[in-house]
């Protein structure tokens, strides 16, 4: 048998198809190149947007007609929009199999092994007493993601992922300090810490500045990166672990979603635009190189020209070196999706054209800053799209492309920026830093 993982939405879920492979691994099953190759197609799903949804519908559509030419193909939906729809998919596509939520995929050989023996689809949402941190079967050599946590206990306003994800769950940080030694023994260079909201992470009296100090100490990782990280939980200490761990990189992920304290306030973010600016000075002071990025969110319920106008001015001031920006979706269950006053559709999308021209000039007017600058880069594999460049990035993960040999891959290199556009930067090897490179 071989299996085919399409993955949708956030790190979560990459990491959770790491998850599902190494359990499909486990049992027998072979990885295959394509999903025509495949006998099992997985999809790992996201509910987080309308958009996001749509593409899953859509690509079940088309799975109809590979099923019909492969009647014995198995397809498999889970993730979080097998949580949050359990079997109003099966309804939906008869030609699904076996629908799994965001824990139950540890499960996933057994509900497998069930559905070929029942000859009947089976959906299974429950959340099972194994514990949801499963080892992975990683798709990177150089590069891991390390979860920390689970879940998310916040309720932001607009949000779905509390519902589907689950009540927060944080990790023994036993567990978490051996998988990044395990990883450093390997041959990794650079972890990335994953939860809905990394600095709210507490394992007896280790808070999450205590685990970056942990790690740091890991012989072998030259890198250390987190996501997400949730303005309401961002200690002083932090910004000092951030500008005084060697392996920490500097560069803060940092969903701002509005720059107007009235929409902070419905969205129940619990901080205001003074404290935000507050966290971004003293990363700012502490690391004046330190890479900003956001999520913005436009036509949240009720949300005024002049409280989008704050999110402009907020933009303008922080000046980030990237920002995600997004339209509102009103997710079903949530409290956003019942408030009144909801933004037209037009000037949701006037707004969100506004934010992105702004947030994309200044993203490259920063990357053009660093034109001319010496970088150190981590070289993560070749550029797919030009023969001879391969790609890696700053600590501030800026991405960058150069023309090297492969044998690079793995190691760190000194980069001079010649280039630069808003998404990523192109440059000569200078210097070729430390780390075997890897064939
Ligand atoms: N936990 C992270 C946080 O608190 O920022 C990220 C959560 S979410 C997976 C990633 C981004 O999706 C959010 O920062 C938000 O901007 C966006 N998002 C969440 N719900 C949304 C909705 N209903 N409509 C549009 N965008 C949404
Ligand atoms: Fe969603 Fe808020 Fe939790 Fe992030 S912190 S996952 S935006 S509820
Ligand atoms: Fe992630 Fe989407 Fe689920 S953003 S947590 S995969 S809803």
């Amino acid at each position: 048998m071989r299996f085919f993982i399409r993955t949708y939405g956030c790190q979560m879920n990459e990491a959770d198809s790491e998850r599902i492979a190494r359990l499909l691994v486990d049992e027998g099953y072979l990885p295959a190149r394509s999903e025509e190759e495949a006998d099992l197609i997985v999809l790992n799903t996201c509910a987080v947007r309308e958009s996001a949804e749509e593409k899953v519908w859509g690509k079940l559509g088309r799975l109809a007609q590979l099923k019909r030419r492969k009647p014995d193909l198995l397809i498999a939906v889970g993730g979080c929009m097998g949580q949050a729809y359990g079997g109003r998919i099966i309804e939906r596509f008869p030609h699904v199999d076996l629908v799994f939520g965001t824990r139950s995929f540890v499960e996933l050989p057994r509900l497998i092994r069930l559905r070929l023996e029942s000859g009947r689809p089976v959906v299974d949402i429950s959340e099972p007493p194994k514990s949801p941190f499963a080892p992975q079967l990683r798709a990177d050599r150089i590069r891991a993601w390390v979860p920390i946590s689970t879940g998310c206990d916040n309720f932001c306003s607009y949000c779905i992922v509390p519902y589907v994800r689950g009540r927060l769950i944080n990790r023994p940080v036993d567990e978490i300090v051996s998988e990044v030694e395990r990883l450093a023994e390997e041959g990794y260079k650079e972890i990335t810490l994953l939860g809905q909201n990394v600095n709210s992470y507490r394992w007896g009296d280790v808070d999450f500045p205590k685990l970056l100090s942990i790690l740091n100490e890991v012989d072998g990782i030259e890198r250390i990166r987190f996501v997400t990280s949730h303005p309401k939980d961002v200690p002083e200490r932090l910004l000092d672990a951030i500008a005084e761990l060697e392996k920490v990189c500097e560069h803060l992920h940092l969903p701002a979603q509005s720059g107007s304290n009235s929409v902070l306030k419905r969205m129940n973010r619990r901080y205001t635009r003074e404290r935000y600016l507050r966290i971004v000075e003293g990363l700012r002071r502490r690391v004046p190189w330190a890479a900003i990025t956001t999520d913005l969110l436009v036509g949240f319920p009720g949300e005024t020209d002049e409280e989008f106008e704050e999110t402009v001015k907020l933009v303008e001031e922080v000046r980030f070196d990237y920002a995600f920006c997004y339209k509102f979706s009103p997710r079903p269950g949530t409290r956003a999706a019942e408030m009144g006053d909801q933004v037209p559709e037009e000037v949701k999308s006037e707004r969100l054209k506004k934010l992105i021209d702004l947030t994309q000039r200044i993203a490259l007017e920063r990357n053009e800053e660093m034109v001319g600058r010496i970088e150190e880069v981590l070289v993560e594999g070749e550029n797919p799209k030009v023969e001879g460049e391969l790609k890696g990035r700053t600590r501030t993960n800026k991405l960058v492309f150069f023309r090297g040999d492969r044998r690079m891959i793995g190691s760190t290199v000194k980069v001079r920026i010649r280039e630069a556009s808003y998404w990523y930067l192109r440059g000569e090897v200078e210097d070729e830093l430390r780390g075997a490179g890897r064939s």
